[in-house]
């Protein structure tokens, strides 16, 4: 009996030896340990065994049984290696050749400051804003107080797209569909693209990007307005740096102003970026004229509001040293390289 078991193992062990492929070790695996294998026939013998010697008998055959299944095992992985190693040799792909570098991307300079100030302001309060790129005449112009031959409605001056639709030049457009739609208290920023018929130079483009504010409460004063302007210049440009307002004229505010920050570049000394003067322009703001608020349902005996526009692009070129505003727009690797 142990002989015969040893003459099937011998058997299996030489026959195994020389199989290659899955379908003849499947056929092999059924003549070595399957239903009609001789092991199996064997076992079916255990009837004629005396009662005595059945334990040890079955012991064995198990035994052989696993020492078997373990050869076929280690056949299998044997044959799935030269499997993989044929399809390695007869495939084009070499293995061993070096990578190639992938190029990692970045973020445009103009987003990352358009986040930044996003950033800023939503840690001071501010809610986000939306308007459209195109709008009428209405609430570019008409809402915000702009007389019927201002100039800025000029052909030369705002792109019309249709009769009464124009591409905004402005996102205090954003302030009076926000007013119109809202009671106070209002605590938003609107930022978005802005379109004006200006011949491109190193600081002016047809396209550009304004973030406008807007605050309207009961008790707002300049102070407030003031007090933001200060907050957001540190924040942006470093905690040295100082904002100031000077004042001007724009139709929809009352008293109006333009907003100065202390020379990114010199600190206030006065240098070639700040043409010696020790200051940057960075936008308009003042105190919405009462007539806007009426315009759009706020009542002015009740409430006081500023705002302010500042434009995005000023503020990447003066964040990133950047001389000439084309360059944000031109997409030139060379240039965004610089900045991922
Ligand atoms: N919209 C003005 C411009 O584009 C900037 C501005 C001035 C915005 C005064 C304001 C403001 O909100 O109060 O030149």
């Amino acid at each position: 009996m142990k002989e015969k078991l040893k003459q099937i193992r011998n058997k299996a062990e030489s026959e195994l030896k020389l199989i290659t492929t899955k379908p003849e070790l499947l056929n092999a695996k059924s003549k070595i340990i399957g239903k009609k294998s001789e092991l199996n026939s064997l076992m079916k013998n255990i009837k004629d065994v005396a009662p005595e010697d059945r334990r040890e008998f079955g012991q064995l055959i198990n035994e052989t049984k696993n020492y078997l299944q373990d050869l076929i095992d280690k056949r299998t992985i044997f044959i799935d290696e030269l499997i993989y190693k044929e399809q390695v040799a007869s495939s084009r792909i070499d293995l061993t050749m070096p990578g190639r570098k992938t190029v990692q991307g970045g973020l445009h300079p103009l987003t990352k400051t358009w986040r930044e100030v996003e950033d800023t302001f939503l840690s001071m309060g501010f809610e986000i804003a939306d308007g459209y790129d195109v709008e009428d005449e209405f609430h570019n112009f008409d809402a915000l107080n702009t007389p019927k031959d201002h100039p800025s409605r000029n052909l030369a001056d705002t792109f019309y797209v249709g009769d009464d639709l124009l591409l905004r030049t402005q996102t205090s457009t954003v302030q009076i569909r926000t007013m119109e739609n809202n009671q106070p208290p209002i605590r938003i920023i609107a930022m978005g693209r802005c379109y004006r018929n200006d011949k491109m130079d190193a600081s002016h483009s047809p396209v550009f990007h304004q973030v406008e504010a807007l605050v309207v409460d009961e008790n707002i004063s300049v102070a407030n307005l003031k007090d933001t302007l200060n907050i957001f210049a540190k924040t942006m440009f470093g905690k040295n740096t100082k904002s100031r307002i000077r004042p001007h004229f724009f139709p929809f505010t009352e008293p109006s102003a333009e907003i100065d920050i202390s020379c990114v570049n010199c600190g206030g000394s006065g240098c070639r970026i700040c043409k010696n003067s020790g200051w940057l322009e960075m936008g308009g703001a003042g105190m919405v004229d009462p007539s806007v608020l009426e315009t759009c349902g706020i009542d002015p005996e009740k409430y006081t509001g500023y705002a302010f526009g500042l434009g995005i692009d000023r503020i990447a070129m003066l964040k990133y040293n950047i001389p000439d505003i084309r360059v944000l727009f031109e997409n030139d690797l060379r240039f965004l390289k610089q900045y991922r």
